[in-house]
């Protein structure tokens, strides 16, 4: 496949050694740094929209519209594509507009984004006032590159695709094997596409995801939904097996952190000097924590945990 990538993502991006947590839990541990992707802070966003605005500007699209929470870490790179390649950018918020923006928004201000704050935490609702906005913005001559929920569609989760084929090559160069990869499943375009990419590369850890949104079901069905319509693009399939979703971080509900998160936010910053995040990187962190707590790992195995970025939450 070819696909056009404007190429503003730090890649490959490193796996390190998380030295001083394996000596302590007895769990040989690595982190994959996807919030070193470098651009507008980085994160597992500029993967995606690394394919999804060259595909915008091939198209001749001039405004873009994006969905998100008030902290989304998406809206907040979305901002900084937009930007840079001269796109209008509007921001649909869920979340009541603050009187001084904080961490995520704020950033978005500096891109200079145009922000629609709505008072709600309903998807289908933002998604629908994100329609309205485009449908007025197109009477008003705009032609209008609408972006769904975390940049999920096929093309911008295939974005993940080529992060096994990174793991792949440090495997081979360092004469290691991963047998899980942790990964945080939000929207699921980022755990669809390392799936995908697993089949296309015939790499064979598993991937568990951990849900920060949707019940294990639904998350499921997401998730293998999109990686057929992406396997579809490069001729492979997909075995819903392969799917494999934990919804027991998650906490009361996304956006909202929990202890758990909070203590391994701090306990990966003391040990290793990573900074997660609260509502993403930080529950993900926590599963893989309780996994090796429960011994729902064996102690032999090598973990690779994914670092999706996200830590501009910390300064909410
Ligand atoms: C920091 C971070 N990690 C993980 C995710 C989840 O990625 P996805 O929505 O592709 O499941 C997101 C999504 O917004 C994120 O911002």
């Amino acid at each position: 496949m070819n696909v056009k990538s404007l190429k503003l993502s730090q890649l490959p991006t490193p796996i390190n050694k998380l030295e001083i947590l394996s000596e302590e839990l007895g769990q040989n541990l690595w982190i994959k740094r996807d919030d070193l992707t470098g651009f507008a802070f980085g994160g597992n966003k500029t993967r995606k929209l690394d394919l999804l605005i060259a595909d915008a500007l091939d198209r001749k699209y001039d405004t873009l519209v994006a969905v998100g929470a008030n902290q989304s870490n998406f809206c907040r790179i979305v901002a900084a594509y937009g930007s840079r390649y001269g796109l209008a950018t509007h921001l649909v918020l869920g979340g009541m507009k603050p009187d001084n923006p904080t961490g995520n928004l704020r950033v978005a201000h500096i891109y200079g984004a145009i922000v629609h704050h709505y008072d709600t935490s309903d998807w289908e609702r933002l998604e629908e006032k994100s329609r309205q906005l485009s449908k007025e913005l197109f009477k008003q001559g705009k032609k209008v590159y609408l972006l769904p929920i975390g940049g999920s569609t096929p093309l911008g989760s295939s974005g993940y695709i080529e992060a096994i084929k990174e793991i792949k090559d440090f495997e081979s160069e360092n004469n290691i094997s991963f047998d899980k990869l942790f990964v945080v499943a939000g929207s699921g375009g980022m755990q669809a596409g390392l799936i995908v990419g697993k089949v296309l590369y015939k790499w064979p850890g598993a991937i568990i995801g951990i849900s920060v949104s949707w019940a294990k079901p639904e998350q499921e069905k997401i998730i293998y939904s999109l990686a057929k319509e992406i396997a579809k693009i490069y001729h492979v399939e997909i075995d819903r097996k392969q799917i494999i979703i934990d919804d027991n971080y998650i906490g009361p509900g996304y956006g909202q952190s929990t202890p758990e998160a909070e203590a391994a936010i701090k306990l990966f910053a003391q040990k290793e000097g990573i900074m997660l995040d609260s509502y993403y990187t930080g529950k993900g962190a926590a599963g893989l924590l309780d996994y090796i707590e429960q011994s729902k790992v064996s102690s032999q195995e090598n973990i690779l945990f994914l670092h999706s970025g996200g830590n501009i939450q910390l300064f909410e």
